[in-house]
């Protein structure tokens, strides 16, 4: 959220004002107070065009600040609640200008966007005149020194009198990047003040959270409300498991399967009155009961769930481990497994895999021998 993204900014020396976050319409008043009376109301939800949907207004006094306040919590933005406000002071705006930095995938890069042209019309301007936002690719080796700052301003065409200022907002803004593990840094609108210097009066970071072991701090930025309640159930079992919109629930071992298995069933549902992939859920190597079972517990626990597709290619874990894995799962979820599993097992030691299955002859279960006809059947069953 903004507020946060201004927290990381300001321990690394970007320029911003970080004014008060409140839960609470009426104690917007005393940060107004505190503030000089002219504050700007700001819902923090994690998503952009907060401004254009009514999230940011201007109040004039402490008293406005509140009506304000009262106006936005609790307002939906896109799906997201506001469930808190950032109450700033009125910033004394001359221009508004674009700046981000990302990763560049394609190219294996670092890109840095920007334009001198920013604000909330920043997407219009992209579509309409692309010409006003500058590309400047980033080696990662060499990251953003002197040099590569003097090249992102020249490009961006920042106007000569904030230029010397800009070199070093970007070089912070790198350092935010690099020294956070970001993987985007995005702040629209960078200001020049009317006293001409610049000010950061909006964030959006996105932090990498496969460097989480190497940022304690970043822990207490995650919105553990706003999460999915099985997404959190899965990272508390250490699953990798992204809830989808579908009605077949996906377990398979290795995150290439598994996102093939989703093509899969997407392409077997059109078949079926378009029924879709649930889930992606990898639950990697060493498929145990244990995970087994927790991985169609949190699946299973989805409403919108009517049959679950296992499919696993035995490697390291071979097929007849597997098996075991799936009957004794089905053994410690008893009753609380009551949708219709379609298995599709191949791979090492996949015959004594399927002896398993098919002496266990557990009435819920289809074993089937290909994943095209698995993913067809689990389909027709969800429909
Ligand atoms: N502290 C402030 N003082 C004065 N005006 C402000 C302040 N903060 C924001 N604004 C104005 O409100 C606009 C929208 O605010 P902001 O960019 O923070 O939200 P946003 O609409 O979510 O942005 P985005 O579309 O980039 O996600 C800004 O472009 C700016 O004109
Ligand atoms: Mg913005």
């Amino acid at each position: 959220m903004e507020y946060q993204a201004k927290e990381l900014f300001a321990k690394h020396d970007v320029p911003v004002t970080l004014g008060t976050v409140v839960e609470k319409a009426e104690d917007a008043r005393a940060a107004a107070e505190q503030l000089g009376g002219r504050v700007v109301v700001k819902a923090q939800v994690k998503v952009g065009g907060r401004g254009k949907a009514g999230g940011v207004k201007l109040a004039e006094n402490p008293d406005e600040a509140v009506a304000r306040a009262e106006d936005i919590l609790g307002m939906d933005i896109k799906g997201h609640t506001v469930h808190r406000v950032l109450v700033a002071p009125t910033a004394d705006i001359a221009e508004e200008y674009y700046f981000s930095f990302l990763v560049d995938r394609a190219n294996r890069n670092y890109l840095c966007i920007a334009s001198i042209e920013g604000g909330v019309e920043i997407e219009e301007v992209a579509r309409t005149n692309p010409d006003a936002v500058a590309k400047v690719s980033i080696d990662p080796q060499a990251g953003v020194d002197d040099a590569k700052a003097a090249e992102i301003v020249a490009a961006t065409r920042f106007p000569a009198e904030v230029a010397d200022e800009a070199k070093e907002v970007v070089k912070k803004l790198w350092t935010v990047f690099l020294a956070e593990d970001a993987s985007l840094v995005e702040v629209n609108p960078l200001v020049r003040l009317g006293d001409g210097h610049l000010e950061a009066l909006d964030g959006k970071v996105t932090l990498d959270e496969n460097a989480d072991f190497r940022h304690a701090d970043h822990a207490a930025f995650e919105d553990t409300a706003a999460a999915d309640p099985l997404e959190a159930q899965a990272k508390e079992k250490n699953l990798n498991y992204v809830k989808l919109d579908g009605e077949v629930g996906i377990i398979g071992n290795g995150a290439g399967l598994v996102m093939s298995t989703l093509d899969v069933v997407a392409y077997a549902g059109e078949q079926h009155g378009g029924v879709k992939p649930a889930n992606f859920l990898d639950i990697g190597g060493g498929a145990s009961a244990e995970v087994m079972a927790n991985g169609l517990h949190i699946i299973l626990g989805d409403p919108q769930v009517k049959s679950v597709f296992v499919n696993v290619f035995g490697g390291i874990t071979a097929c007849d481990a597997v098996a075991n894995g799936i009957v004794h799962a089905l053994e410690l979820l008893g009753e609380e497994a009551n949708k219709p599993l379609v298995v599709r097992l191949d791979g090492n030691n996949v015959v004594e895999g399927r002896r398993i299955l098919v002496d266990a002859n557990h009435p819920l279960v289809t074993l089937v021998d290909t994943m095209d006809g698995a993913a067809d059947r689990a389909a027709e069953l969800a429909k």
